[in-house]
């Protein structure tokens, strides 16, 4: 699909849709020999332009013009109305060959407008068939669609627009199949092709390796798996001089049964492919970083295996060794994406790099505290907190600072043992990351608790129901932002 930004306004559209966005309480410009017939429309209509909201008009006695789409901007026009705006011209002109629109630009910045409206457009438009014998896809599809009154120099902004995209429903595709598809061999596999396509470096560490290298905590977790365990570490190292160079951890387990706390009913198990919802996310942001290629070094590792049980398996009071030495008894079985994430955080640290970003699935309790849209977001360091929550801003992925909370931290302090994997169930969210933080020494660290956002159970904005890709956006605007 071809998406392309026009400056003129007086025009012949020649597309068969023309979508038309209005914010509330107020007129639309337009070329003067359509204003009678959207007027007439929105007035037969009533319609409001409520945020979100669609009235689509088939009409007749136009050359090629068959359809206007209205869609509502709400009271305000920022970026994120538009990009949603987008998302549901998208939704609604899916089968329409051809496409014009006409959004307006926020005031000063035609370029992130751009950018919002392909990101909406692309996102509203994406359908997963990967997984139906007789997918709808085959009927008509969009082909071209034209922005109209944008400056032609935001073109640019498209194409990054339709970059970032890529590896946001890379994310999406990762996270939605199910784990008898998506196996650690699976995510390594996908790390190999992002290498191979934008000339990155990998390294799959097999599980001799992590041996090797004392991983003791992920190595637990993983060690009632048939699957073996991949622990993937690849980079982008720039060309021209790095002027910052960063990790990314993902946590990717892409199945978490829970182990021998095995997730009872009611727990959501069956929705336990997406455990590897942080990993996924960091492969869909090296797939951006690949084709951008700033000026930043960026490392991307997923300490990636399942969650089961056999006779293999660690028993609940097992005492894991990780690889900085710290030993810890495990409490419950089912909290073990910080085991995965201990032993890929010391990795990490190794690297010498800058910052350290970790992105989990690991809490329950981060879902109740924030809800099903916002993500955690701990840090031990201020300034990286606030580029984070910039980046996020402007993405529109909603994060939210939670407190590193020391005195919590005298709860996971075992007995017998230097750590124990779980604490109180009160601020349960709080004390796995204070459990995580004891694994990285000195190297600012932020920790982005993603359990609620990484999956929509409803079509909204600019999701559609489904996985997300949250927060593939977010990091790459943190990326470039260093650049
Ligand atoms: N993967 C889960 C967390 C999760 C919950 C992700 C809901 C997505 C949606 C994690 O491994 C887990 O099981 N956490 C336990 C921790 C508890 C045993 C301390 C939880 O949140 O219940
Ligand atoms: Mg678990
Ligand atoms: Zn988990």
């Amino acid at each position: 699909m071809q998406i392309k930004a026009t400056a003129k306004l007086e025009q012949d559209w020649t597309g068969d849709a023309l979508a038309i966005g209005m914010l509330e309480n107020s007129q639309v410009q337009l070329d003067p020999k359509y204003d009678d017939l959207v007027s007439e429309i929105i007035a037969e209509n009533k319609f409001e332009a409520k945020a979100g909201s669609t009235l689509s008009s088939r009409i007749a006695g136009l050359k090629d013009l068959k359809k206007i789409i209205l869609v509502g901007l709400g009271k305000e026009l920022t970026l994120d109305s538009l990009r949603n705006a987008a998302a549901s011209i998208a939704r609604e002109a899916k089968k329409n060959k051809a496409l014009a629109i006409v959004l307006p630009a926020v005031q000063n910045d035609p370029s992130k407008s751009a950018q919002a409206i392909t990101e909406g457009m692309l996102l509203g438009l994406y359908q997963d068939e990967r997984f139906k014998s007789d997918p709808e896809k085959k009927e008509a599809q969009l082909e071209k669609v034209e922005l109209i009154g944008l400056p032609d120099d935001t073109n640019s902004a498209i194409e990054l627009a339709q970059s970032i995209v890529s590896g946001v429903i890379l994310a999406k595709e990762l996270v939605a199949a199910p784990a008898n598809v998506v196996t650690p061999l699976e995510m390594a596999q996908t790390a190999e092709r992002i290498a191979q396509e934008y000339g990155l470096e990998i390294k799959i560490l097999e599980e001799q390796d992590c041996k090797d290298l004392s991983m003791g905590a992920f190595l637990g977790v993983g060690q009632a798996s048939n699957l073996p365990p991949k622990f993937i570490h690849l980079s982008y190292i720039p060309t021209k001089k790095a002027n910052k160079k960063v990790a990314i951890v993902g946590k990717s387990l892409t199945f978490d049964s829970g182990g021998l706390n095995i997730k009872g009913q009611g727990s959501g198990i069956e929705t336990m492919k997406m455990d590897m919802g942080g990993g996924a996310a960091t492969l869909g942001a090296a797939k951006v970083i690949g084709q951008l290629k700033p000026a930043i070094e960026v490392h991307f590792i997923c300490a990636a295996t399942e969650n089961m049980i056999s006779g293999h398996a660690m028993h609940p009071g097992d005492i894991l060794t990780a690889s900085n030495g710290k030993t810890i008894e495990i409490i419950n079985t089912d909290a073990e994406g910080r085991l995965t994430l201990a032993d890929a955080l010391v990795y990490a640290e190794k690297l010498e790099v800058d910052y350290i970003v970790d992105l989990a699935t690991l809490t329950g309790a981060c879902v109740i505290a924030l809800g099903d849209d916002i993500a955690g977001l701990w840090s031990t360091d201020e300034d990286l907190s606030r580029q984070l929550q910039q980046a996020a801003s402007e993405a529109g992925e909603k994060i939210w600072a939670m407190p590193l909370e020391n005195k919590y931290a005298e709860s996971i302090k075992s007995p017998i043992a230097d750590l124990k994997n779980v604490g109180p169930r009160a601020g349960g969210s709080i004390t796995a990351a204070l459990f995580l933080k004891e694994f990285v020494k000195e190297t600012p660290w932020a920790h982005l608790d993603i359990a609620g956002p990484v999956w929509a159970d409803k079509t909204s904005g600019i999701n559609n129901a489904g996985a997300t890709g949250f927060p593939v956006r977010t990091l790459v605007n943190w990326i470039l932002s260093l650049a």
